[in-house]
């Protein structure tokens, strides 16, 4: 019920610091519940999505105890296996919890995602691997059951690296009984994080960060602490605003390493991109080149920077080509940067970004969260004033968005709008 409002067309200046991904975070919470001991995690991002998974794991009976930058999860006690609609619809991700209840209740009831575009099809790795792994699925009155007695290691050949599905397989052969292959796995730094998570609670892996995973599975997992890996698409939106603002940011914390091909198609662009000890520095300019840009699976470029990417293109001198090859209908955004004056056209998954634009402030609406947070980067660069709406997307996933964003400058701040809450989207 709240909503943005953004004086644009300053350039932001200073640091910002990365929180912890939420991407890794929600699925080490996940992850948790494969054992009968406390886990304790650090630079956790206090984000809506860390929330609604905490309320998750303590509908399934888990105890988790929040606090700024730490949240401790003890799964101790009796759980159930069922996770109930209200929150899987408020949150894809909490479908993450199939794999670890699975594993150890050998059943999960997990209530079918909703949002519009999301059917069962969408789940068809996920539930095609759990079969490979001897467990039985079905899915009646919006819920999706899935039971074995004891899983058994097997090769699993995914049809596409899907992340979720990979991390939910690799979660459940933690557990099964010998050897589990997970080819054309995922190979996002987020799996490399949960990897590192489960072989500290004493799961044996081999393979994360490669298309090939091992699992040999173990009797039992332990409690473990761990610290949540950087932020990789928070530290590109910090990028992108120093861009779009022809200001300079330092992004402390950011990981570069995780953001290769980004950091060459910023450079491609324009913008200075340097790396310091423990972050990254970004330099906007007024003079942009056009690039062309098409996401991928991990190392491709991330289909979570795709809409911040494209207000960027919409400021360069020529135009630019994006294509979205991971998400259908990832251009919901696009009608709403053009009512600030930018010029795009979608055909299917490309869009055609002319440049040379003059974002001018407007009111627009969140269609999601990296869209909604796209949006913020367009009125920061925009002039005149701005007023994004719907922006419950946004704290979804970026903690503390507008006081980073007023810290280093910029005119942003949050009203109450009497608006409608934000339906549940596919995406993030
Ligand atoms: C995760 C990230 C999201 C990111 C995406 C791709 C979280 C919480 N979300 O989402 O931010 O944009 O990775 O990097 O970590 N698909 C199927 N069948 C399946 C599974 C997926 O068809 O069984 C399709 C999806 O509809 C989508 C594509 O595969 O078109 C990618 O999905 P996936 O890699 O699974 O993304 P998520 O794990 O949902």
């Amino acid at each position: 019920m709240q909503k943005f409002e953004i004086t644009g067309g300053i350039p932001l200046a200073g640091s910002v610091r990365v929180s912890g991904a939420k991407n890794s975070a929600l699925k080490l919470m996940a992850a948790s519940l494969l054992t009968t001991e406390k886990t304790i995690l650090y630079n956790v991002p206090l984000i809506q999505d860390v929330y609604t998974m905490a309320d998750v794991l303590r509908a399934i009976g888990a105890s988790v105890i929040i606090s700024p930058g730490r949240v401790e999860i003890d799964p101790s006690g009796d759980l159930s296996y069922t996770t109930p609609y209200e929150l899987v619809r408020r949150m894809r991700a909490s479908i993450t919890v199939m794999g670890p209840l699975l594993a150890r209740q050998g059943r999960a009831r997990v209530a079918m995602p909703g949002g519009c575009n999301i059917g069962p099809r969408k789940l068809d790795f996920h539930f095609s691997g759990f079969e490979k792994l001897g467990a039985r699925i079905n899915v009646e009155h919006g819920f999706i059951n899935v039971a074995a007695n004891r899983l058994t290691g097997d090769v699993i050949s995914l049809d596409y690296p899907s992340v979720g599905a990979t991390e939910n397989l690799v979660m459940a052969a933690c557990l099964a009984e010998g050897r589990t292959v997970i080819e054309s796995a995922a190979r996002e730094p987020e799996l490399i994080d949960l990897v590192k998570f489960l072989t500290s609670m004493g799961a044996r892996i081999s393979g994360a960060g490669t298309d090939t995973i091992v699992i040999d599975g173990v009797d039992e997992l332990g409690g473990a602490t761990h610290t949540v890996m950087p932020d990789r698409i928070e530290a590109g939106t910090y990028m992108l605003a120093a861009a779009v603002t022809g200001g300079e940011l330092e992004i402390d914390g950011a990981d570069p390493r995780h953001l290769e091909i980004f950091i060459s198609k910023m450079r491609a662009i324009g913008v200075g991109v340097d790396e310091y000890e423990g972050g990254i520095r970004c330099r906007g300019g007024d003079d942009y080149r056009g690039t062309d840009i098409a996401t991928l699976p991990y190392p491709g470029f991330p289909t979570d920077l795709q809409a911040p990417m494209t207000v960027l293109l919409s400021l360069a001198r020529v135009h630019s080509i994006v294509t979205e090859n991971v998400f259908e209908n990832r251009f919901s955004f696009v009608d709403e940067l053009n009512r600030l004056g930018a010029d795009i056209r979608t055909s299917g998954h490309h869009a055609v970004v002319h440049g040379n634009c003059r974002l001018e402030g407007a009111i627009v609406e969140a269609p999601d969260l990296r869209a909604g947070a796209a949006l913020v980067l367009a009125g920061l660069a925009a002039s005149g004033v701005t007023e994004v709406r719907r922006i419950g997307h946004i704290d979804r996933g970026y903690e503390n968005f507008e006081q980073k964003l007023q810290l280093v400058g910029a005119d942003i701040r949050r009203v109450e709008a009497g608006e409608p809450a934000p339906s549940p989207t596919p995406f993030n």
